[in-house]
């Protein structure tokens, strides 16, 4: 299964912030529990490639993309590390043009349709929707729908247990992101039952247990 096909079924994407590198692995098994096999790891941290690195390594049934690629070297260290896949939080063309020569599949962030445009000319139809809800959230979505009926989005940002089923009844999300069932708080806690169990409660909903 490619990373499209593992969203399309799975319809979950856990955003991870990671401090530590040591947490990378007992956080990476503590999803599989919860049956997801997806993961972005955000280069936000010092230890967020090392992280990456380490999941590549030790959890293979983890497929491992790394998140907020901000420039053309970036994505280049993490394909380096393993990364699988790539996610930008904006749209920019050198990193989808960097990703695109190396092979690896990139998930630009588009909120307008100008920015969806944009993408679409750089031959990427499965885009980040980001911020999802300060950016108007299920309406703005569907909104997007009607001209851009081809396109298919992965809303972040603000979804959390609450609203994200609500995202995923719209026929032009893949999947949604986010933080919400393993937050930075709980990876810097080691609180893997809990990150379980919310996987499992998101799993359940999108139909995979
Ligand atoms: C991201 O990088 O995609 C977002 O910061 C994740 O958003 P969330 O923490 O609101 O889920």
């Amino acid at each position: 299964m490619n990373i499209l096909q593992t969203l399309a079924r799975e319809r979950i994407l856990p955003v991870l912030v990671i401090d530590h590198a040591a947490d990378a692995v007992p956080l990476a098994r503590a999803l599989l529990a919860g049956r997801l096999t997806s993961a972005e790891i955000t280069l936000r941290t010092a230890d967020a490639l090392e992280s990456i690195r380490r999941v590549v390594a030790e959890v293979p049934e983890i497929k491992v993309g790394a998140g907020t690629v901000l420039s053309a070297e970036q994505a280049k260290a993490a394909v380096d590390a393993g990364a699988q896949f790539l996610v930008s939080p904006g749209f920019n063309a050198s990193v989808v043009q960097t990703a695109q020569a190396m092979g690896t599949p990139i998930f630009p962030g588009c909120v307008t349709p100008t920015e969806v445009e944009a993408a679409l000319a750089q031959g990427c139809s499965s885009l980040k929707f980001f911020p999802a809800e300060p950016a108007g959230g299920v309406p703005y979505l569907q909104a997007l729908a009607a001209p851009h009926a081809d396109v298919r989005f992965i809303p972040t940002g603000g979804i959390s247990a609450a609203n994200f089923g609500a995202y995923l009844a719209l026929p032009n999300v893949l999947a949604v992101g986010g933080s919400w069932m393993a937050t930075r708080e709980m990876i810097a806690a080691q609180n893997w039952e809990t990150i379980t169990k919310h996987c499992v409660a998101a799993a359940r909903f999108s139909g995979i247990l």
